[in-house]
Parts: structure tokens; sequence; C-alpha cells
């Protein structure tokens, strides 16, 4: 087997750079470990900024985004049960959409099918091989039986836990790390979400997330203990303790109802770089992480895309690899700017272990000085929507 680009990884990343080289004519491969059922039976954010929203277009999986994702002008925040907005739309003339993360991977799933694009599913022991030769290739297991695909170019849309940063040498990768003491218990449940727009919340107790897929489907989030278990924590636990949290007009008109799902995540910022390394290119988780509150892991990812989707193109339709040589330092500078962004959004509303009564006031002077000057809010502002590509 032969193709142009082998992309490892059929999540979000490696579905819309297929889709996106496909577009164009440039034949690629996607090698995800996983089943089709698995890959969008996962849970995840669902906050789509601008550029996300335009590169699904130019994938042609927006029709479905278009009818039934949700625009938000504004988000709340909120602090010692004392909630106010900020206004997206006018601070930054940009809105953000609401549609699940697992809803934008299964219009690419259906998409590719649909186009005859290239998915290879439960491929095992997938292998990015020769890849500082002129020769390099990819190898898996399919049913047991070894294939191997020689390509131009390899694609590492892999994810955190994937292979193909480590085949990137360690004398030449280099890993920046901070990891949370706390983690995300989440729940969804089939009842009204409490607000028209998403509540961040910074309380005594901890911070606390009202999100939502659509208007019978509402996703929340409480900060807990990392040693936390879930059985300790009866749906009813879950509604008091989140209650507790948010602003009072919420707590008081929230409609609580069973949980069809609940989990507890750990939070991290990650980042390696370089990006790439001869014919290899890291692409969203396997390159970076970044903590939930923000909601910028798909959004990064898409942005990573837009880096190597161009970069492929001039190479191919050009004949220059001119951005392909400038993708990690491209990406790597939108990349930083959505870690600083989602670390301080992390530091700003949670609660840490050993926070002292300084960092306390800290915290809350920074959130009145967010309340009360448009500076402030617009900087937020710009970042929550998205920073230009
Ligand atoms: N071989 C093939 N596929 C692999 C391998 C491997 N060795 N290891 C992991 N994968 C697959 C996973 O099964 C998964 O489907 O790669 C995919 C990576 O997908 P994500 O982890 O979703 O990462 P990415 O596509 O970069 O998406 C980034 O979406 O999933 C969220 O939290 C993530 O918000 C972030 C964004
Ligand atoms: C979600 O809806 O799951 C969600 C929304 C916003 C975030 C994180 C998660 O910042």
């Amino acid at each position: 087997m032969r193709t142009n680009v082998v992309i490892v990884g059929g999540g979000p990343s490696g579905l819309l750079l297929s889709r996106l080289l496909s577009v164009d004519g440039i034949d690629n491969i996607v090698l995800e470990k996983q089943s089709e059922e698995h890959v969008i039976g996962r849970i995840r954010a669902g906050v789509l900024e601008n550029g996300t929203i335009e590169m699904l277009e130019k994938a042609g999986v927006s029709d479905r985004l278009k009818n039934e994702g949700f625009n938000h002008d504004g988000i709340q925040l909120s602090f010692k049960n004392h909630g106010f907005r900020i206004n997206l739309k006018q601070l930054t003339n940009k809105h953000v959409t609401v549609y699940g993360q697992t809803e934008v991977t299964k219009d690419l799933y259906k998409k590719i099918k649909k186009e005859n694009g290239i998915i290879i599913n439960n491929a095992k022991d997938v292998l990015p091989q020769a890849i500082d030769t002129d020769k390099p290739c990819v190898t898996f297991k399919k049913n047991g039986v070894e294939k191997k695909i020689m390509c131009d170019l390899v694609a590492g849309c892999d994810g955190f836990h994937g292979i193909s940063r480590s085949i990137i040498p360690k004398s030449i990768i280099k890993t920046y790390e901070r990891t949370y003491p706390f983690g995300w218990l989440g729940i969804l449940s089939e009842t009204p979400p409490v607000s028209d727009e998403l509540i961040y919340a910074n309380h005594g107790n901890g911070f606390a997330l009202a999100s939502m897929r659509n208007e019978n489907l509402s996703r929340y989030y409480i900060q807990t203990s990392l040693d936390e278990k879930i059985e300790n924590w009866s749906d009813k636990k879950f509604w008091d303790e989140l209650k507790k949290r948010l602003p009072t007009e919420a707590s008081d008109t929230i409609i609580t109802g069973s949980s069809i799902e609940k989990s507890i995540a750990p939070l991290r910022s990650f980042v390696c770089e370089p990006m790439s390394w001869e014919k290899l290119f890291l692409v969203g988780d396997a390159a970076h992480i970044v903590p939930p509150t923000g909601a910028k892991g798909l959004n990064l990812a898409v942005s990573d895309v837009y880096y190597l989707h161009n970069a492929l193109k001039n190479y191919y339709k050009f004949h220059t690899n001119y951005d392909l040589k400038m993708y990690s330092n491209n990406a790597l500078s939108r990349v930083w700017k959505s870690i600083r962004f989602s670390w301080w959004m992390t530091t700003t509303f949670h609660k840490f272990p050993d926070q002292s009564s300084f960092d306390q006031r800290i915290q809350d002077s920074e959130i009145e000085y967010l309340e009360n000057s448009v500076a402030s809010q617009r900087v937020l502002a710009e970042n929550y929507v998205g920073l230009p590509y």
C-alpha cells in the first residue's frame, strides 16, 4: 500500500486533517486503534471557536452544526455565589458555538465514509518507521495480519497516549508540564440547562461549571480532590455540592435529575517541542494538553490542523516545503497562548489545597477586577472566543 500522508489516530484532529487533505486531492489513510463506536462514544467538551467552525465548513461538515449548534454571545462568571456576565459579542464581535465534540466526530466519520476516504479502524501496533529517511512508512496489524503503508509524510494525531510523540529522539524533544492538585467530577443529565450561557464559578468549596449539550441535556462539573472515588458521589451529593457553588439565582432555579454519565478527570497542562521531526508532524493532544477550563482542547487541535493542512497543501500543490519547516514554530506560538489562557482560567477559578489567605485575596481581587474593568474582560473574551490563526 502507498499513500501521500498516513494519519495516525482517528480522533477529531486526524479526521479533520484527512477530510481537508481529501478536499484538496491529497491522498491519505487514517489508522485508528479503536473501533468507530468507541471513538464516537467519548464525551468531551463542546464549545467551538469561530475559527473551528470555519475549518469544519471547509471540510464540508457544518450542516448539522449550523442547525443544531447554539450560538452563545456571552458567558457567566461567578464568585462567592454572585454572578456577572462577560459579553463576548460586544467585546470581540464574535460568539462561541455550543456543539458537542462527539457530534463533530460523528459528522466527520460520516462525511469521510460518504466521500470514500480511508479510515482503518482497529489498527493495532501502529508504528511509524524510517521517519528520517526518504522512504518513511507505517506498519500495523489488522485482524492479526501485518500491514505496511509507504508514504511521504506521517501526521501523528494519536492523542496524549499515542505512539507518535515517542518517535522523536529524546535528544531533540523537550516537554513542559504542570499537573493540578485536583480533578473535575462531571455529570451529564437529561434536564434543561440552568442558564442559557455557561457559568464558570469560583467558590470557597472549589470550582464549578454549568454547561450544556442542548435544551434538555445539561453538563455540570465540580472540582474534587484527586483521590475522590466516583462511588462516593451519589447524584444527590453532587447536586447539593453544585448548588452550594453556583450563583444564588442558578442554585435557586436549577432542575436536577438522575445522571446518565458520571466521571472524574484529572487536569494537566503539557507541551512538547518541537511538534515535528523530519517526516513526522504532531497534531492536537499528541503534542499538547490543556486543562478543560476555557474549553480549548479541541479548538487548539483544530488550529494545528489549520497550520499543517496549509503546509501540506503548499507542499503538494506548489512544491515548497517552507511551511512544513515552519509548522512547529507556527503551531507552537498559538499553542502557548492557549496554554497560558487555560492555566490562567484554572488558577483563577479553582481552590488549591495549599492556598494561603494571601493567595485567596489575590484570586478575589482578580475576579473583582474582571467584573469591573472592561480592559480585563476584553483580555478574557478575546482568548475565550479564540485568538486568530
Ligand atoms: N495507533 C492508532 N491510533 C491511536 C493510537 C495508536 N497507537 N493511540 C491512540 N490512538 C487514537 C485514539 O484511539 C484516538 O481515537 O488516536 C485518537 C486520538 O484522539 P484524541 O485523543 O481525541 O486527540 P485529538 O484528535 O488530538 O483531539 C484533541 O479532542 O479528544 C479531544 O481532549 C481532546 O479536546 C482534545 C481534542
Ligand atoms: C463541557 O460542556 O463539557 C465544557 C464546557 C466548557 C468547558 C469545559 C467543558 O470549559
